[in-house]
């Protein structure tokens, strides 16, 4: 890690495949990261549809079925693997994405 600027957001236990997330801070906001078929996966916590945080305050992102990113204030679906809008108020646009990695067992944020 000593040739990375990195910050710890996680232990990589913390993050279940389809499960709830966690939120972090960036210097653009806050965002939150996943684990989706295995990879961690991070984007800002803001709605293509309107300036709304995606979950409630509660790290709740995904669907029912575990597949899509899900906005709670309108319902917007996203593909957890690029963060596209596929159904919804904002069909088309993305969720902006986040650079984390996974590395000794933590999840840590990329310096931007
Ligand atoms: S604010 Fe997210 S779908 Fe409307």
């Amino acid at each position: 890690m000593a040739d990375l600027a990195a910050t710890l957001i996680c232990p990589s236990s913390a993050l279940v495949d389809g499960g709830d997330g966690v939120r972090f801070a960036t210097p653009r906001g806050e965002a939150f990261v996943v684990r989706y078929r295995s990879q961690v996966r991070a984007y800002l916590n803001l709605c293509r549809h309107r300036p709304m945080p995606l979950d409630m305050n509660d790290s709740r992102f995904f669907s029912l079925d575990g597949h899509h990113l899900v906005c709670s204030t309108h319902g917007a679906h996203f593909r957890a693997d690029n963060g596209l809008c596929v159904l919804g108020p904002c069909p088309g646009q993305k969720l902006e994405p986040v650079a984390v990695i996974e590395r000794d067992g933590s999840v840590w944020l990329v310096a931007d």
